[in-house]
Order: structure tokens, then C-alpha cells, then sequence
């Protein structure tokens, strides 16, 4: 055991509800706090001196500066294994090209496939591990990493296997999530069906018997999956004993209303979503994942967070670092420019990417500082905690504990 402080502030976003508005004035703040760590958990919160008092013989990690300690952030929703770089769209997008006009002419989600396909698995793990550590770095201690840009059998078994292999290595916590579905493959004989059938018989029973993944993403867009494909392969999935999440509204709405209907922990981007599909997710246990970066990579909308909050959903942000919509690869410069546009207060924001993001991962062993959970957590060189949001992510946090552990 051993007690961590003391902290000018702890913002321990505990015991707040999962679903729904949050006002500033409900959100507890300790001031001239520690924390009480056995192991890799949180036991105990509360202020330095009452600690001190009542675990006398406990060793002390000593903070000597100011500091504003927060949970370590949860980036829900990530496409960090990749190879290669999309400059080139991006260069068409701010000509005046779109998004989708750029994937069929062959660029887009297929270029980076055709360039992931040619990297050895240790390349893979590099490329992961490198992102991982920048994220950590600023705070995240957990991260979703999907794979999604293999396609085929054996690319889509390396992209996973590197992700468990990183994780070993990783500072961070990584989820993996298979992404086979993120679109139909330009050299796959077959239509939409026979693909996520091939998804099912070839791939799924691999990913259960060597645990390679617990979860399934697929992308429901007119030009990726329909809705009347999407909804029997999910069942099928989820009936295997995977959790779903589901690429959502991003253009076109219907798969918020996929992701609701099969079941699904998370629907995420829902840039495009209207007052139906909020009144769906808000009805739902749905995490609505709100993805600030491919907003401004795309030139996009912002997803409807203010909105979905005040129906009553539960909103996470993710940075859904991807070579395509979003190469920034910046959580909390993301989520602060989406609280500024969508005047979410502080307490939304941050709960968006800690514990409410972790709901997103089905998790609920972290993202608070609260007995029972995972000591993750980061500390900022400042005496107000507002101080993280008000600079968009150009504050960084000066430690970060994982587990415990000051990484
Ligand atoms: O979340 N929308 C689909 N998938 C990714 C983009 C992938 C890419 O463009 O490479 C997303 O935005
Ligand atoms: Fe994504």
C-alpha cells in the first residue's frame, strides 16, 4: 500500500450517472488530497491529512508541486494500425473533393489496406506501439485499437495478433476490436452478404479460439455495409458472445438505429444523426460516441453531443486516430474543441472521455477515482483543473500512474 499526495486538487468523477446532462455544480472537487493505492487499485480517496492519520505506517509517494490529478483518460474508439499515409486525400478533400468521391476513385480506406497488406507483423507492432506511447503520453491509460485494414483472412489475424502483441509492451491498456467489416474488399469475389458470411465461417471462430478479440465493430454506410446485412451478421456475432459497436450516421443515418436494435455497447461517429435517431440512443443503453476528429478531418459537422446529452444518452468522445478522417491523433484537443462547439460543461466533457468512455468498452473497472477501480491516473501542473480543458490539450499531464505504477 501506499498513499500518492499530496494533490492540490482530485477530480475523482465518481458516483456520477452514466446517462444524461451534468452540471458543473454537482462535480466534487478535494482539495489538498491523496490517494491510498494497493496493488494495481484505488482504496481509498480523501483529503492528504485524514490519510496520513489513518494509515500512519504507510509509505508516502511525496508530490512536492501543485497538481490537479484526474483519472487516466479512455480513447474508446481508435484505427492506430496502419501503414502508410493518405496526404494525398487529404490534398483532394481541401480541393473540393469528398470523402467518399476519393474511396471510389480507389483511395481512401482501400489505399491504406493495400499498404497495411505489405507490412510484416513486427512493423505492425512498431506502428501500434509508437501511437500508443504518444497517447499515453498525453494521458490516455486506456486505448481501443481496431484492426479493419487487412480485409482478409490472414492480414486481418496479423493486425490482431499485433495488437496483442503490443499490448504487452504497451504503457497503455489495449482493447482490440475486429474491424473485417469496414468495407467490402475490391479483390473479394462475392457481395456484401457472402463477405460478412466469410467474416463469420473463416474468421470469427479463429478470433474466439486464440482470444484475439471480444468485440466486433462494422461500418453501416451506403457506401459500406447496409443496414439489411449489417443487422443478421451482428446477431450472429453477438450470439457467438462478442460485444458490438457499430461505424454509425456518419453520412447517412441507420446505423445508429443497427447499433440500438442488435444491441450494441457503442454507436459511434452519428455526425449525421437527427432528432429520431437521439430519441433512439438517449431510450437506449448505447454509448453515442462522438468523433471530434473526424469532424475536422473531413470538414464535417460535429456529432450532436449537446443533443443527445439533453435527450438523455450517454456520450463518450474518442480521437478515432486514423490515417483517412483522422490523423491528429489528439483526445483532449479534440474533446475540448467539441465541448467549446457543442458547450458541453467540464463535467460532461471529462466524464466523456473517463468513465463513460470505459462504458463504451463495456468496462467499469476504471475511468473514476473510486475504491475497487484501477489506479490510472494522471496528474496536471496547475491548481485548477479547469486549467485542462481551457488550454485544448496544449497542457499536458506532467505523471501518469498505470496501475499503480508511475509510468
Ligand atoms: O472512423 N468511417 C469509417 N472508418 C474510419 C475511417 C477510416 C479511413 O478513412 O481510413 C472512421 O472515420
Ligand atoms: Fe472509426
Amino acid at each position: 500500500m501506499k498513499i500518492i499526495g499530496p494533490f492540490t486538487q482530485i477530480v475523482p468523477l465518481a458516483d456520477l450517472p452514466f446517462k444524461g446532462r451534468l452540471n458543473d455544480d454537482a462535480l466534487t472537487v478535494i482539495y489538498d488530497a491523496g490517494v491510498l493505492v494497493k496493488e494495481h487499485n484505488i482504496v481509498a480517496v480523501d483529503t492528504f491529512e485524514k490519510l496520513r492519520r489513518e494509515y500512519t505506517a504507510t509509505p508516502i509517494e511525496h508530490i512536492h508541486d501543485k497538481l490537479a490529478l484526474i483519472p487516466g483518460f479512455i480513447d474508446c474508439h481508435t484505427h492506430i494500425c496502419y501503414a502508410g499515409s493518405r496526404a494525398k486525400d487529404y490534398a483532394s478533400r481541401v480541393s473540393g473533393k469528398s470523402y467518399l468521391e476519393i474511396a471510389q476513385a480507389g483511395g481512401g480506406i482501400w489505399n491504406t489496406v493495400r499498404q497495411t497488406r505489405l507490412v510484416s507483423e513486427s512493423e505492425l507492432i512498431h506502428s501500434i506501439l509508437k501511437r500508443a506511447e504518444k497517447l499515453f503520453s498525453e494521458g490516455a491509460t486506456t486505448i481501443e485499437v481496431k484492426s479493419g485494414y487487412g480485409l482478409e483472412r490472414n492480414a486481418e489475424l496479423r493486425i490482431l495478433k499485433a495488437i496483442a502483441s503490443a499490448n504487452q509492451l504497451a504503457s497503455a491498456d489495449l482493447i482490440s476490436t475486429c474491424l473485417a467489416a469496414h468495407v467490402l474488399p475490391k479483390d473479394f469475389s462475392g457481395d456484401e452478404s457472402d463477405y460478412l458470411d466469410f467474416i463469420i465461417a473463416e474468421l470469427m471462430p479463429v478470433i474466439k479460439k486464440e482470444k484475439l478479440s471480444g468485440r466486433f465493430d462494422i461500418f453501416v454506410e451506403q457506401s459500406a455495409f447496409h443496414i439489411k446485412t449489417a443487422i443478421p451478421f451482428l446477431q450472429q456475432v453477438k450470439t457467438a458472445g462478442f460485444d458490438l459497436t457499430v461505424h454509425a450516421d456518419q453520412f447517412t443515418t441507420g446505423g445508429s438505429k443497427v447499433a440500438v436494435t442488435c444491441g450494441a455497447v457503442s454507436a459511434d461517429h452519428l455526425e449525421a444523426s437527427g432528432e429520431h435517431e437521439i430519441a433512439l440512443l438517449a431510450k437506449s443503453a448505447t454509448v453515442a460516441v462522438a468523433l471530434p476528429g473526424a469532424s475536422l478531418g473531413l470538414g464535417m459537422p460535429f456529432t450532436p453531443a449537446r443533443k443527445l446529452l439533453d435527450a438523455g444518452a450517454c456520450l463518450a468522445i474518442a480521437s478515432d486516430w486514423n490515417p483517412g478522417s483522422a490523423p491528429m491523433g489528439q483526445l483532449l484537443t479534440q474533446a475540448a474543441i467539441l465541448g467549446a462547439y457543442e458547450k458541453l460543461s467540464l463535467s460532461e466533457t471529462l466524464s466523456a472521455i473517463t468513465f463513460r468512455a470505459a462504458r463504451a468498452l463495456n468496462l467499469t473497472d476504471r475511468g473514476a477515482i473510486a475504491p475497487g477501480k484501477i489506479a490510472d491516473l494522471q496528474a496536471y501542473p496547475t491548481d485548477d483543473y479547469r486549467d485542462i480543458l481551457y488550454h485544448q490539450g496544449s497542457m499536458k499531464p506532467c505523471k501518469i500512474w498505470k496501475k499503480g505504477q508511475q509510468i
